[in-house]
């Protein structure tokens, strides 16, 4: 049994693989050699989104992988710009026909703000996004649904009114970027939280202090950070393309130390360099 067969369970009963394959920036034309790559491997929680451009690719990965269809974990994410209701509906039908599949497994609200307008009040949006995922869930086309980079206070709105209590929240969550509170408060609501980017983007490839942390476990830095993640109880989407590194990737059978999970949950000095717009929302 390796990580790759673990999953945990969402507040609805519904398994969710522990690890699971990011695809943002995977073009849609090599968006399913590298679903198929991962599903060879072992993967079988796959994630999307409408923003990333690639649910076609993705869809036809899935559906001709060598696994049936059931056996896999899709996920996809609302567009960030959608707080509208009728919209909403819309392009959930949307990303079902682009993936050419009848069901999705977990769908998001992208992000509470739309990407070039991160002040702007979108409460009511949201609700409405919200309740055409619930509409959507309770048909069956979507058996869970989440939203992804809501803070508490995006939370609170929705559930203000809300039927069903999101079973995610997928989050920027690295080593030296852990959301303690945040955490604390979506499993208090029994929210299970996704960290995307575990690896930073990338940037904390460069990092010396993981890089001898690594070292001292005999692991590469993204093995190290990938089970960072994972021991803190969260799911983690490490994105490749490439089928060495998802191998790799899935190799995390070792024990980070109490002590040494500190060290990297209170790391302070990732140096984004060449990718210093990110993270701060920048992320998709
Ligand atoms: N909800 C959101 O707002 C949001 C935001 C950002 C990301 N996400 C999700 O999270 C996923 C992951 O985040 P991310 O793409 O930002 O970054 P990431 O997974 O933290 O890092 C990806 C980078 O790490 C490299 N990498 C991966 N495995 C490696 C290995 N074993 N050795 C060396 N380099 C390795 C990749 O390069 P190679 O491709 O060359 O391996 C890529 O450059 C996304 O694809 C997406 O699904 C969601």
């Amino acid at each position: 049994m390796t990580i790759l067969d673990e999953t945990y369970t969402l507040s609805n009963g519904v398994e969710i693989p522990k690890l699971g394959l990011g695809t943002w920036f995977i073009d849609d034309d090599q968006a399913a050699d590298a679903v198929r790559a991962a599903v060879e491997i072992g993967y079988r929680n796959i994630d999307t989104a409408q923003a990333y451009g690639n649910e076609r690719g993705v869809g036809e990965g899935v559906r001709t992988a060598y696994v049936p269809r059931d056996e896999l974990f899709v996920s996809t994410k609302l567009a960030a710009e959608i707080k509208d209701y009728d919209q909403a509906l819309a392009a959930i039908d949307g990303s079902l026909n682009g993936l050419g599949l009848d069901r999705i497994d977990l769908m998001l609200i992208h992000s509470p703000q739309p990407w070039d307008d991160f002040r702007g009040d979108y409460a009511q949006g949201n609700r409405e996004a919200w309740r055409a995922l619930e509409d959507a869930h309770r048909v069956g086309t979507i058996r869970s649904i989440g939203v992804s980079n809501f803070q508490q206070h995006d939370l609170e709105n929705i559930l203000q009114g809300a039927t069903v209590v999101p079973h995610v929240n997928q989050l920027l969550v690295h080593a030296g970027n852990t959301p303690a509170e945040l955490l604390a408060y979506c499993e208090s609501k029994q929210i299970l939280v996704e960290a995307y980017s575990p690896i930073a983007h990338g940037a904390i490839l460069q990092n010396a202090e993981v890089q001898a942390m690594a070292q001292k476990y005999g692991v590469t830095v993204p093995q190290l950070c990938i089970r960072y993640t994972l021991q803190l109880g969260v799911v983690s989407l490490p994105k490749t393309a490439n089928p060495e590194h998802m191998r790799s990737n899935a190799e995390v059978d070792f024990e980070i130390s109490g002590d040494d999970m500190d060290v990297l949950r209170e790391l302070r000095d990732v140096d984004y360099g060449e990718h210093s717009a990110f993270p701060v929302y920048s992320g998709k």
